[in-house]
């Protein structure tokens, strides 16, 4: 059952990098879109400098195609206005938490890259930024991690225990309001963090994997298959591999 686990594991990695790849590429077109139709430059007169950053970068490779989409749609707009000699340069801010492998990112990057390239580790749900310092902020499939996972899921006498489960698939309707209620505070938080941090004319584009109106949330693909995860570790608990206790270290 360990080796099940470690195999599931293995593939939902995929998988979920697979579909993040795509959520960036269906992403890039509304990008294109808001830049072209939204971004207003006349919002930043003598602009030497465009300032994009990524938040939750991760190691790559989508972050490197979602700022490419963002460079290219900016240089796109400059030619459209008859502004292509005007370009400005471009700096890239790529953020995720320090313990990310930042070394992996930068030795990655794309060669034929048109920006300035800065590592920002640190927890998004803080200010990471000087107050109206950037122009544009792109954050996908990040947000949507919680900050902390609420204490009332591991304590066994909250009526929101959520005993032998590791996420709130399938379980009680108080464990998935705890995890509505501790994201709630971590989006104001994000929010409020990035409202000081991007200029005003600035962007900031926000990919969410998200459950359509109606749907169940046992029935999307990505619950479903943390909660084959949760499963895998239930049974390994009772077959004695790992204990109850340590089911909790695998809670998000
Ligand atoms: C699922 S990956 C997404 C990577 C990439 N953005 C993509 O679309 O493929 C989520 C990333 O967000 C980062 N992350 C989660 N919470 C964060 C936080 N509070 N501050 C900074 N980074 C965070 C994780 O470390 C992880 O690298």
């Amino acid at each position: 059952m360990g080796n099940l686990c470690g195999v599931l594991f293995v593939c939902l990695t995929y998988v979920v990098v697979y579909l993040q790849r795509k959520g960036v590429e269906i992403a890039a077109e509304l990008i294109n879109k808001g830049i072209a139709e939204k971004l207003d430059l006349s919002k930043f007169p003598s602009l030497n400098a465009f300032r994009v950053a990524d938040l939750g970068c991760s190691v790559g490779p989508n972050t490197f195609l979602a700022i490419q989409n963002i460079v290219d749609s900016m240089e796109l707009k400059y030619k459209r206005q008859g502004l292509g000699h005007h370009l400005p340069e471009f700096q890239v801010f790529f953020n995720d938490h320090a313990s990310n492998d930042f070394n992996q990112l930068f030795t990655t990057l794309p060669p034929e890259r048109r920006y300035y390239a800065t590592g920002v580790p640190g927890y998004f749900h803080d200010r990471l930024f000087p107050a109206s310092s950037l122009h544009f902020v792109h954050c996908s499939y990040a947000a949507h991690w919680l900050s902390k996972m609420p204490k009332e899921l591991v304590d066994k006498t909250s009526p929101a225990w959520n005993k032998g489960r590791i996420h709130y698939s399938n379980s009680t309707v108080q464990v998935r309001k705890s995890y509505e209620a501790q994201f709630f505070k971590d989006m104001q938080r994000f929010l409020n963090a990035r409202a000081q941090e991007i200029l005003h004319g600035g962007m900031l584009a926000l990919v969410l994997p998200i459950c359509p109106n109606g749907t169940l949330h046992s029935k999307v693909f990505i619950n479903k298959a943390v909660e084959l995860l949760g499963l895998c570790l239930l049974d390994m608990a009772e077959r004695g591999i790992i204990s109850e206790d340590q089911i909790d270290s695998f809670k998000f």
